[in-house]
């Protein structure tokens, strides 16, 4: 906190990156309501979920241990790109003359360009070790379908990438990687499953959503033996390998002899809000700190601020589990934002369970206040941010202006969770002006809480 400290980044050896994830479950006051069988509504047991995932993961899902030990061969990809850098946004600061100290971990340092490998590169090595040779997923922005397709190529598995549509038409060169790292993708809904055929059906033209490329994906590992399913959010296990991130945010703050009063991430299903936070979370529910925790979500997608907590579908052709979470509705299509991979019904159960008991907050920018974000962040950081990301810098830039209104000097840490080299359309759109806020209509709320299964009626 020294005031004549010039350091900008704070770097780690490969030497102290962490060699365990942080599972916060072992620290929840109340446990995490259980996952439910979507035709049974009975609570899950491992081997329902065998046809989808590894048992490795699906024991991860439902551990209980603090820690869980990182194995050497992940660790050894993630030495690629990890530890990734904290940076003091001493540029942004001046620009908004703010007497808060900023900092934020930059994830689009990975080769993806996004806090997605380190999850994707454990899932590949857990289903690698247990024989399986194709994997299945869905995409919104394309940064998941970015690291899994290449997490794939390292250990050796076939990816097949269900790809929004409008995410799809956007961002052309985020299928092209995909394929340069040999991955098949298509464009969802698609002619490849039952559930596109069903959707194109009703809506040849649907934009697609991240619940119809989950079904898709989920029917193609479900109906074939050599195949299995992998989710970039939303469940225990995809947040518990996030954990790096907070883990090591930590210790650079430690080198930086601070400690944060905000942390905030941006939130589409939760996984790098989670993995930036949860370590802190943890400090703060052992009683060891205390500090805000602020999840920002799309005002366009509104699931945490304005959705109700129950019990729904994790996907649209309900072929995924129910869980308990802040819900728009698994049939619920958001507006095409830019933010693509904020565009999901849901929410982790996990971020859910935290905001249901009082210890993080959640707040929705509309579009056009986050594009601003990121555009002043390129002016004065010099990194591009993803369209995802800019949430988490307007939500920053909100906190730093009100330190400046309160003359307050605190510490506030965001996650810069990617870059947006494969963005560029939207920012095209933002500066010619034709983008545009959409509210979220009451009347869809109201739709919403009809289409929920029936057993959150009985819970909520
Ligand atoms: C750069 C970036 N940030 C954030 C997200 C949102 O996902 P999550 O909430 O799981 O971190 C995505 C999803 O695609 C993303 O690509």
């Amino acid at each position: 906190m020294a005031t004549q400290d010039k350091t900008r980044k704070y770097v780690l050896p490969e030497s102290e990156m962490p060699s365990s994830w942080y599972n916060i479950a072992a620290d929840l006051p109340v446990p995490l309501p259980p996952p439910l069988h979507p035709v049974t509504g009975q609570p899950l047991g491992p081997d329902d979920l065998a046809p989808l995932f590894p048992m490795a993961l699906i024991m991860q899902e439902v551990s209980a241990e603090r820690e869980i030990e990182i194995p050497e061969p992940v660790q050894d990809v993630y030495r690629m790109y990890r530890p990734s850098p904290l940076i003091r946004a001493r540029g942004l600061e001046k620009a908004l003359d703010t007497p808060a100290r900023i900092y934020y971990k930059y994830e689009g340092v990975s080769p993806a360009g996004s806090h997605k490998p380190n999850t994707a590169i454990a899932q590949a090595f857990y289903n690698k070790e247990e024989g399986v040779t194709k994997l299945t997923t869905e995409t919104g922005a394309g940064q998941w379908g970015s690291a899994l397709s290449m997490a794939c190529a390292f250990f050796g598995i076939e990816c097949t990438v269900f790809m929004v549509r409008v995410s799809y038409d956007q961002k052309p060169y985020r299928g092209a990687l995909m394929r340069v790292y040999g991955a098949t993708v298509f464009p969802s809904p698609s002619m490849e499953t039952n559930a596109g055929r069903a959707i194109l059906e009703q809506d040849p033209d649907s934009p697609g959503s991240l619940g119809i490329a989950i079904s898709e994906a989920v029917e193609v590992a479900a109906t074939h033996d050599d195949t299995k399913y992998s989710l970039g959010s939303v469940l225990n296990h995809v947040l518990l390998h996030q954990t790096v991130i907070g883990q090591e945010a930590m210790a650079q703050l430690e080198m930086a002899d601070d400690y944060p009063d905000v942390v905030i991430g941006c939130t589409g299903g939760g996984s790098n809000f989670s993995g930036l936070a949860f370590p802190f979370v943890g400090a703060k529910l052992r009683g060891e700190a205390d500090m805000r925790v602020v999840a920002v979500e799309p005002a366009a997608c509104p699931t945490l601020t304005r959705g109700p907590y129950a019990y729904d579908y994790g996907d649209t052709a309900h072929l995924a589990p129910m869980v308990k979470m802040y819900t728009l509705g698994s049939t619920f299509v958001p507006a095409g934002i830019h933010a693509g991979g904020l565009r999901y019904h849901g929410m982790a159960p996990l971020v859910s369970h935290l905001l249901q008991l009082g210890e993080i907050e959640a707040i929705a920018p509309h579009q056009l206040e986050t594009f601003a974000a990121g555009v002043q962040f390129a002016r004065t950081e010099g990194i591009l941010p993803a369209p995802e990301s800019n949430h988490a810098i307007a939500g920053a830039i909100r906190e730093a202006l009100r330190c400046k209104e309160e003359g307050v000097s605190e510490a506030i840490l965001f996650n810069l969770s990617g870059h947006g080299h494969f963005d560029m359309q939207a920012y095209l759109d933002y500066m010619a002006g034709s983008l545009r806020d959409y509210e979220y209509p009451q009347e869809e709320i109201a739709a919403a809480l009809a289409g929920l299964p029936t057993i959150s009626l009985v819970e909520s």
